[in-house]
């Protein structure tokens, strides 16, 4: 490559973690010279940043490396990099199955990635940088082959520069039997608290108002530091200290440790949402043991009791999987009546998809068809929809605080970024809302009446002489009665 600025082209799919962790690959790559490209043509390296969770998200990943083939041909020096999980499940498979392919590199090597892309360039082949398998050596090496390099940032790659993510915990260790990702991502290690609130306070000095806490089970977060066990109670305390962020929001939790005490510091909270992703999988006890979810349907139900006394306005999300090994009609039905008596704001619905490798591809059956799973998926969604669409069309003619992020989907898609524009936002609870606005709108805390409602969307005005608490989780207009009370049996 000549002395010129270099261009990298990246994609990423799959969850939070993928979208932090591109945005940390690009930081290390400005660093080296690298900018950012749309444009493969135009670009010097490629990089898929990869899932694995269903097979279709890899499935995906492979036809999307499949148009890349004929530029490979005409280019041979652009170099192609598989990154993420799927490079760490599948390792020298990546290659054998995409022989253009130059470089894999596992979510647990990425800090590795200007090194190996300066080796690729100079000739010396394929590079491989993988973390090691959870029985391949002691505790500490197999840790230590799945760290991050977190705390470089680059605003620019942000969803918006008042929005962040910031890791807290790596890895999993809950093995739930149809899980690929303790494998992927590695034994379940807590970040040392210092650096988690130096990157905050770094966050909040380039002018993020929120951030949003990452971790597969975040609420099962422990640190010990020699002295002190801090958990995730004691994090959200101290980042509630922080001058500049607004708000705190945290994904994704773990049932059993949606703990009482946990519950009471976030009523106390002002800051930290009053929005809990809490993946309940299924409403059927004999599926949860199956799954070794390590919870009952009552235990899920008597967490849902825990929340609506200590925070009767929190919204409440959950992921379902339907169509698991052995999962009758009966046990079907049942995980509809949760989500009935939940009344979850939303839930991601998905069809049991076998990943090799986890207990569940060793020991049980994938046993659904798949047009019974693709039954259950469009039976269970529909009750979902009609639920949220009755919960947000309780917020019509209330007044919502919104953290403005920009134009909506909708005037993107369009192209209609003039300076007037549907805008976007979203309030403390995690409801999006959009409205006609302007782009200087971008980064404020603006009072929106709700005049209009959808399953996933709140459409409103704003209100201009209207002043709005800040980072307050209750509702400004005095709005009397609970907007979504979560009706438990
Ligand atoms: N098949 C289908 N869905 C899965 N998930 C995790 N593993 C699988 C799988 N093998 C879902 C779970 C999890 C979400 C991120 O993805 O619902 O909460
Ligand atoms: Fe996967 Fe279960 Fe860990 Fe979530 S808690 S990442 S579903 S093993």
């Amino acid at each position: 490559m000549s002395g010129e600025r270099k261009r990298l082209y990246i994609e990423t799919v799959g969850c939070q973690m993928n979208v932090l962790d591109s945005e940390m690959v690009v930081a290390a790559l400005r660093k080296e010279g690298y900018e950012l490209t749309r444009d493969p043509d135009q670009a010097d390296a490629l990089f898929f940043n990869t899932c694995s969770v269903r097979e279709h998200a890899e499935e995906k990943t492979y036809s999307s490396l499949g148009r890349f083939r004929m530029l490979k041909e005409r280019r041979p020096e652009k170099l192609i990099g598989v990154l993420g999980c799927m490079a760490q499940k599948d390792q020298m498979q990546v290659f054998e199955r995409v022989p253009f392919v130059d470089l894999v590199v596992g979510p647990g090597q990425l800090h590795r990635i200007p090194e190996l892309l300066t080796a690729a360039a100079s000739g010396a082949g394929r590079q491989l940088a993988v973390s090691l398998d959870r029985k391949a050596g002691s505790q500490e090496s197999i840790r230590r082959s799945h760290e991050t390099f977190d705390p470089l940032r680059d605003p620019e790659m942000r969803p918006t520069p008042f929005q962040a993510y910031l890791r807290i915990q790596i890895g999993c260790d809950k093995f739930c039997t149809y899980c690929v990702v303790p494998h992927t991502r590695g034994p379940e290690q807590g970040r040392p608290p210092p650096q988690i609130l130096d990157e905050a306070r770094l966050l909040a000095e380039q002018g993020c108002l929120e951030i949003t806490l990452l971790g597969q089970t975040v609420n099962s977060y422990r640190f010990h530091d020699g002295t002190k066990l801090w958990r995730m109670a004691d994090l959200l305390e101290h980042l509630h200290l922080i001058d500049g962020l607004r708000r705190i929001k945290f994904v994704t939790n773990y049932p059993k440790d949606m703990t009482g005490e946990l519950l009471d510091t976030i009523a106390r909270l002002p800051k930290v949402s009053p929005y809990l992703h809490v993946p309940a999988q299924s409403g059927s006890d004999r599926v949860l043991q199956r799954m070794k979810r390590g919870y009952t349907v009552s235990d899920y139900r008597a967490m849902m009791e825990r929340i609506a006394e200590r925070l009767p306005q929190a919204s409440i999300s959950s992921d379902f999987i339907v169509g698991f090994s052995g999962e009758t009609d009966e046990d079907f039905q049942l995980t509809m009546d949760l989500v009935e008596q939940c009344q979850f704001k939303n839930s991601f619905i998905f069809k049991y998809s076998l990943r090799p490798g986890t207990k569940a591809a060793e020991l049980l059956p994938d046993d659904v068809p798949a047009e019974v799973k693709s039954a259950r998926n469009h039976a269970l969604l529909e009750l979902q929809d009609s639920i949220s669409l009755r919960q947000q069309q309780q917020w019509i003619g209330r007044t919502v605080e919104v953290l403005v992020e920009g134009p909506s989907k909708h005037a993107m898609k369009r192209g209609m970024l003039g300076d007037l524009t549907q805008m976007t936002g979203r309030t403390h609870d995690d409801r999006i809302v959009v409205w006609d606005g302007n782009l200087r709108q971008a980064g404020q805390f603006l009072p929106v009446r709700i005049v209009d409602a959808t399953a996933f969307t709140l459409l409103g005005t704003v209100v201009t002489q209207q002043v709005v608490g800040i980072g307050s989780p209750r509702m400004p207009d005095g709005a009397t009665g609970d907007p979504h009370p979560l009706p438990l049996a």
